[in-house]
């Protein structure tokens, strides 16, 4: 157990989950026993959150890139995460866990919109810790779902485009409502946003640690709190040494 302050917990940690393939691979066994292993990771994470008092926790399931992938695994991949709300939502809603789901939703099958829609109506009302799905998410794809929205809006005359500001495309954004992240964890050493809330992350602090997802854990995940903490975030402004120095 960390020595976490509750003062300089972030409100918000979005988390790239890396390394199944490679966890599997070391293995010598399939990728979606690294993926299996990955939804044991997310519990952990999840129940550490909330013990660490973190308001929100963002997990990036299944990016708008991942298509690429063989069929079998993409199959894998919505595979779990309808397992994971089927046998898990009773007990994450007793929690009172809320879930929210992030990406577009367009061309998802009905079996699985269903799932999502029960699961963020179920838990509408929590007020624990908000668990957002990133699926099927793709930062530049929202980002590209908000202007055609406001440009249409303004084609029918029902927005000027002076009004149009940061404020009003936060609030049209998958996440409008969500705090930005304060923290983005990646795992297994790689060092990039891949697509992931790109507009969200303009000041976030960033942190790689070289864990594949599937080892993961409540240890893990305390010790970047404790790194974070030790952080300095001054949003553009000055730090209070070099404003005290400047006067
Ligand atoms: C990256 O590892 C991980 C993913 C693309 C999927 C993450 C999904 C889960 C952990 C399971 C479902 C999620 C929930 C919320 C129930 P990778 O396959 O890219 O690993 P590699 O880089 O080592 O190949």
């Amino acid at each position: 157990m960390s020595t976490i302050d509750n003062r300089t917990v972030p409100e918000h940690v979005a988390i790239i989950m890396d390394g199944n393939g490679r966890w599997a691979n070391a293995r010598g066994m399939p990728r979606v026993v690294g993926h299996r292993k990955g939804v044991d990771a997310v519990r952990k994470t999840v129940r550490a959150a909330g013990d660490a008092g973190v308001r929100f926790l963002t997990l990036f399931a299944f990016s708008s890139e991942n298509w690429r992938r063989p069929q079998d695994e993409i199959n894998d991949l919505f595979g779990l995460l309808k397992t994971f709300i089927r046998r898990d939502l009773a007990e994450l809603h007793g929690e009172n866990v809320r879930i929210r789901i992030i990406g577009d939703r367009a061309n998802l099958d009905d079996d699985i919109l269903v799932l999502l829609l029960e699961a963020e109506e179920t838990t509408r009302a929590n007020t624990a810790l908000t668990l957002v799905i990133a699926f099927n998410y793709g930062s530049r794809d929202e980002i590209a779902r908000v202007v055609r929205g406001l440009a249409r809006d303004v084609e029918a005359g029902r927005l000027k485009a002076d009004a149009i500001d940061a404020a009003m495309i936060d609030g049209r954004l998958d996440t409008a409502g969500i705090p930005d992240p304060d923290l983005i964890i990646r795992t297994s050493g790689e060092e990039r946003l891949s697509n992931f809330l790109l507009w969200q992350a303009a000041y976030s602090e960033l942190m790689f640690v070289p864990d594949l997802w599937p080892d993961f854990n409540r240890d893990v995940f305390f010790a970047a709190l404790d790194r974070y903490a030790a952080r300095e975030r001054r949003f553009g402004g000055l730090s209070p040494k070099a404003l005290a120095a400047g006067s």
